[in-house]
């Protein structure tokens, strides 16, 4: 081990705060009637005082960019800064080094409640000794001041930047320190401030600073639910949220999410198949699942991904087996094939009365072959669904899918996340 104490910088090393500034800045611009700048310009607001963005890169005055900037807080405060996204494989870095014993803390420019705020939404805050950042009105702390707050004694430290204000902060204070180039600052100028080491990604940093952390550890998860119980929102949703909090997810469906597969789902959801008899039925789900888990989810699986799949064998058990009331041992056997290659590692539930669920369906679009089944048929998909619940209660999360979208998704991923912590899925 290198050192026994890191101090990190939080925009930009830690945490990617770019969506939700550049979400709050078009925000800004759109209340003050003024067109949005491109990209490359909008990334030149991550960083100086935003009243001076304003001003700089917009054309406003004094007075319509203090307006600007009240806009701005406007969205930022409630939402804004919740749109940060942890970068990949720092959470598992951060676990890795506090459990070797190793000091951690923060050194940040951006006020410190908002950073303490950030730290403990994302779930980050517990793994640090100390968190330093600026006070109210504390306009002039320099990254130097803010490394000696945190800095222990006798302990051999390095500073971890993507700025080249961190770089010269840790050598104002004589101590060693990491330029990342993954973040916001310019290349050249970090490294013409010499920083001790330079890395490009995450996977320099974490092979620097631990070099015995383990590969990432993959992840299977499926949702389940009737028709129409909200599983696409949901699975849209909670991509978008595991990415924030640093996983990297690939999400797909069921029947389909390969070519070949998708081929057989357009047979099995074609209204023209009316005849085709519940064993080929079943038979054509399972063999889409075998090429699926072996082309799709088992290698993602294994590169470390998280894979969130929008139904599985589950839903063979609950449809063709409760539903078309095909022997459910049947059905288990023909899908042995995929199930032995990944079982699913955790199972959302998406709890929803199956006349709710129908009705909302219909509204949404023209049914499919077997959405057309009809109220009695979907009661027996959630009795089968709730029978499985009953047999295997410790791999399934139920979430009460009757609520608003955003609740829904809210409880799903707590429950997700806690889920994914326990096991060591970082
Ligand atoms: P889809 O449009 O993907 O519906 P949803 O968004 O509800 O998943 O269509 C898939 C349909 O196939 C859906 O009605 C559920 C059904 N199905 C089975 O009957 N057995 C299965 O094994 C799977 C995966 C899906």
């Amino acid at each position: 081990m290198l050192y026994n104490a890191v101090i990190f910088d939080l925009d930009g090393t830690l945490t990617d705060s770019q969506p939700g500034i550049y979400a709050c800045a078009r925000y800004a611009l759109e209340k003050m009637n003024v067109p949005i700048p491109d990209d490359a310009t909008l990334r030149r607001f991550m960083g100086p005082p935003l009243a001076d963005s304003f001003m700089r890169f917009c054309g406003m005055n004094e007075e319509e960019a203090t307006q600007a900037t009240a806009f701005y807080r406007e969205r930022y405060i409630p939402i804004g800064w919740k749109e940060n996204r942890v970068f990949p494989r720092i959470r598992a870095l951060l676990h890795h080094l506090k459990k070797q014993g190793i000091y951690l803390a923060v050194a940040t420019g951006k006020p410190q409640h908002t950073s303490i705020d950030i730290l403990k939404y994302f779930g980050l805050y517990d793994y640090f000794d100390a968190v330093a950042g600026p006070a109210p009105g504390d306009l002039h702390a320099n990254k130097a001041d803010l490394i000696a707050r945190v800095l222990p004694e006798g302990k051999k430290a390095v500073m971890v930047g993507d700025h080249p204000g961190d770089i010269q902060g840790a050598r104002d204070q004589g101590i060693a320190s990491i330029a990342v180039l993954y973040g916001y600052g310019e290349n050249d100028e970090l490294i013409a401030k010499e920083p001790t080491h330079v890395c490009d990604t995450t996977d320099d940093l974490c092979a620097l600073l631990c070099p015995d952390m383990p590969a990432p550890k993959g992840y299977f998860i499926t949702m389940e639910g009737v028709d129409g119980c909200g599983k696409s929102t949901q699975a849209a949703a909670l991509q978008e949220r595991l990415t924030q909090f640093g996983y990297t997810i690939h999400r797909t469906r069921e029947p389909g999410g390969c070519p070949l597969s998708e081929e057989i789902r357009n047979m099995l959801l074609d209204t023209k198949n009316s005849n085709m008899c519940a064993e080929t039925e079943a038979l054509l789900f399972a063999a889409a699942r075998a090429q699926h888990i072996d082309q799709v989810i088992l290698p993602a699986v294994q590169e470390g991904k998280i894979v969130l799949c929008d139904r599985f064998v589950d839903s063979s058990i609950a449809y063709q087996g409760g539903a078309r009331g095909l022997d459910r041992a049947w059905v288990k056997e023909i899908n042995k094939a995929a199930l032995g290659k990944g079982a699913p590692d955790v199972t959302l539930y998406l709890r929803m009365d199956p006349e709710t669920a129908l009705s909302r369906r219909y509204a949404a679009s023209t049914p499919d072959r077997i959405e057309q089944m009809g109220d009695a048929f979907q009661a027996r998909i959630q009795a089968g669904f709730e029978q499985l619940l009953q047999e295997e209660p410790q791999r399934f999360l139920a979430v009460n899918a009757a609520q608003t979208p955003e609740q829904v998704t809210e409880d799903a991923f707590q429950a997700l996340f806690s889920r994914m912590l326990e096991g060591g899925v970082l």
